[in-house]
């Protein structure tokens, strides 16, 4: 991937107006593999056109999956049915998209096929034994470096795994759900007991499609006892991506945006939770249920923000969210602290170093701890040259940053944006910040 794409944004501005941002990466991910996974033909729309998803789709291409698409958002998945894939010729890259690998490690680790699965340096780097240690206790045979990193070899143990019962030592929607697959080819009950709610929407997505999951309490309950009936699928508009504007509209005076048919499950909307703490001005307007998630309209006004002790309980349901909320507190009254997020440290990048050396450049008062950060807000922010150790929401986070600084950020090493957020540029202009990408 390119390193020279840099974003410039001069100081100040705000943002207004009405937009809609692109599909949800995580269900995006999903449609795919399960839509592939299913007996029939299921129709998507809203997907992520963005490099991580369309990783994933490239994926079940590799194993023989027709899929049509992607065209403005439509995908058309002519499913094999849950025994129908065929084994890749080659490795299957996956980018930098850490969901697609954790997730079919579990889907891969019980076909009749071996595997290998292969990723850009950032994920090369990401541990990958969280998954492949609860997997060999199933019976699955995955190879990893001495690192316990990708590339993953899996050996295809079809009618050979056995279920387990597994407590997750983190909350992670990976494990959970890479575990979930493959409980669809083991033997017996597969459980997976989570230590705090974190998204289900494979959970929610294998109901669609008529796939028996259970769940009682924090335990999530699966067996091979089952087939996947093809559906449609409308994607919402992800939060995560949404995030940007929800920082940026509070943080920015005279702003005033509203961001239409975003998914509000409630394990995603700690960002919304965590602003209003914080004192923003956030509606949730027009909530409806689509294709068994929850949707609304958000509209977000500018508001003075006051730094906060983040509540622990809702790190897992904001974890992507957290380098653009420590921009929301670099502009926010006072000191705001986050601990219990030690998993930020093992994202695309460690998020904790990376936006507190950040923020120091741009003269922020943010110490780094193991487990999260502590800033000291509300003074005056400069501007300057930061690196996004290209991590797409590092990226972005800064350049939402601009809308505060009193002088121009470069964000350097942007061409990640692409894994989840091509259009970010031309929105937040559109919106009213002055970003030039420049070295596309
Ligand atoms: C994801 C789960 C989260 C999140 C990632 C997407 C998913 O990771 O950070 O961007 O789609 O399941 P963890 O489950 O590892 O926290």
């Amino acid at each position: 991937m390119s390193k020279s794409i840099t974003f410039t944004i001069q100081p100040g501005g705000k943002l207004c107006g009405e937009t809609r941002v692109p599909g949800d990466k995580s269900m995006s991910h999903r449609s795919i593999m399960l839509g592939s996974l299913a007996e029939g033909v299921t129709h998507v729309t809203g997907f992520l056109e963005a490099e991580d998803a369309l990783a994933t789709l490239q994926a079940f291409r590799d194993m023989g999956v027709e899929i049509e698409g992607p065209s403005n958002g439509c995908v058309t998945i002519h499913g094999v049915g849950k025994h129908g894939l065929k084994e890749p010729k080659n490795a299957l890259y996956l980018g930098n998209s850490g969901t697609s690998m954790r997730l079919l490690s579990g889907l891969l680790a019980g076909q009749p096929f071996n595997s290998v699965l292969t990723g850009d340096k950032s994920l090369s780097g990401r541990p990958m034994k969280r998954v492949t240690d609860p997997l060999a206790k199933m019976g699955a045979d995955i190879k990893t470096t001495e690192q316990g990193t990708a590339p993953l070899q899996i050996t295809g143990k079809a009618g050979q795994l056995t279920a387990i019962d597994y407590t997750m030592p983190m909350a992670s929607a990976q494990v959970k759900s890479c575990l979930l697959l493959a409980g669809m080819y083991a033997q017996g009950e597969t459980r997976v007991t989570e230590p705090a709610p974190t998204r289900d929407h494979t959970e929610r997505m294998l109901a669609g499609f008529a796939y028996p999951v259970t769940r009682e309490g924090s335990t999530a309950m699966i067996s091979a006892e089952g087939s996947l009936k093809a559906m449609d699928i409308d994607v919402p508009s992800d939060i995560s991506s949404a995030a940007f504007f929800l920082v940026g509209a509070s943080i920015a005076p005279g702003s005033d945006v509203t961001l239409k048919h975003v998914g509000i499950n409630p394990t995603r909307t700690g960002v919304i939770d965590i602003l209003r703490l914080m004192g923003a001005n956030i509606e949730v307007l027009n909530e409806r249920e689509v294709g068994g998630e929850p949707v609304a309209d958000l509209h977000v006004v500018y508001s003075p923000l006051t730094g906060i002790d983040i509540p622990e309980h809702l790190v897992p349901l904001a974890i992507d969210e957290f380098p653009v909320l420590f921009v929301a507190a670099a502009c926010a009254q006072g000191q705001t602290r986050l601990s219990g997020a030690e998993e930020l440290r093992v994202k695309e990048s460690d998020r904790i170093q990376v936006m507190a050396d950040g923020l120091l450049i741009l003269g922020v008062d943010a110490q780094p701890t193991p487990d999260g950060m502590v800033i000291q807000g509300g003074k005056p922010i400069g501007g300057g040259v930061v690196e996004s150790h290209g991590d797409h929401r590092i990226a972005m986070s800064f350049s939402i940053a601009g809308l505060r600084t009193q002088a121009p950020i470069t964000v350097l090493d942007c061409a990640n944006v692409n894994t989840s957020f091509p259009e970010f540029k031309d929105l937040v202009k559109a919106l009213g910040l002055d970003l030039v990408c420049t070295g596309a």
